[in-house]
């Protein structure tokens, strides 16, 4: 798959802001950080699609980007900024929790994690979450950029072991700093429209 075209749709941070549920959606989730607005900006071609910060909490709303026309890359706000106060943070938890709970046009979420450490709690919390919703599957090892081969087969182990992934789920080491690994995380997003496609026929 080859995006020629993104834009930005809408911004929410409530249901009856999100757009029509006309089109099928994939979202991204993770830290704060772990680089989900960097990787959608490497799989557009696009330097200033989303916002990219080195501050940790840049993007604090659900961001809808309408691709090619055909479907939709969901830009969730990441979790585990420890910076935002106890109210803000219970927002975020319902701000996404409504989100992947009612979406149903989303069909999948890509969960990023950063290749250099092991998964938090909070990124383990959120798979199983995933898990329970039939989200889960796919998941973005970020920041490949930042370690050597050897410590990228090693990382990936932990990334596996650590949120129990099976067998049949996939981690994509990627790195937007260097582009690399994004032809394997379109080409699943490629599989995963075409399944969506098919259904939606019968
Ligand atoms: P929030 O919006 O706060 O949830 O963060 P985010 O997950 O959208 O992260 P963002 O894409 O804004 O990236 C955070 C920081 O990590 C920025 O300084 C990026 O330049 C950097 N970054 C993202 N991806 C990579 C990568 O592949 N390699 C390297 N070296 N840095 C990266
Ligand atoms: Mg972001």
């Amino acid at each position: 798959m080859k995006i020629n075209k993104s834009d930005l749709e809408r911004i929410a941070v409530r249901p009856d802001q999100y757009p029509e549920a006309d089109k099928a959606e994939i979202a991204f989730a993770g830290r704060s950080n772990v680089g989900k607005s960097s990787l959608l900006n490497l799989i557009t071609c696009r330097k200033k699609l989303a916002r990219v910060s080195g501050a940790p909490g840049k993007t604090r709303t659900i961001n809808f980007y309408v691709i090619n026309d055909e479907f939709r890359i969901v830009d969730l706000p990441g979790y585990g900024y420890a910076k935002v106060s106890k109210s803000v943070s219970s927002t975020w938890g319902d701000m996404v929790e409504n989100y992947l709970q009612d979406r149903e046009n989303l069909l999948k979420v890509i969960q990023l994690v950063d290749i250099r450490h092991a998964p938090s709690n909070q990124d383990v919390q959120m798979y199983k979450y995933l898990k329970f919703y039939g989200l889960d599957g796919v998941v973005v090892a970020t920041k490949a950029d930042k370690v050597s081969k050897n410590e990228l087969y090693k990382g990936i182990n932990v990334i596996r072991k650590t949120l129990g992934l099976s067998d049949d789920d996939i981690v994509i080491p990627i790195s937007s700093l260097k582009k690399t690994g994004q032809e394997k995380l379109l080409s699943v997003m490629a599989e995963l429209l075409e399944e969506y496609n098919e259904t939606a026929k019968e």
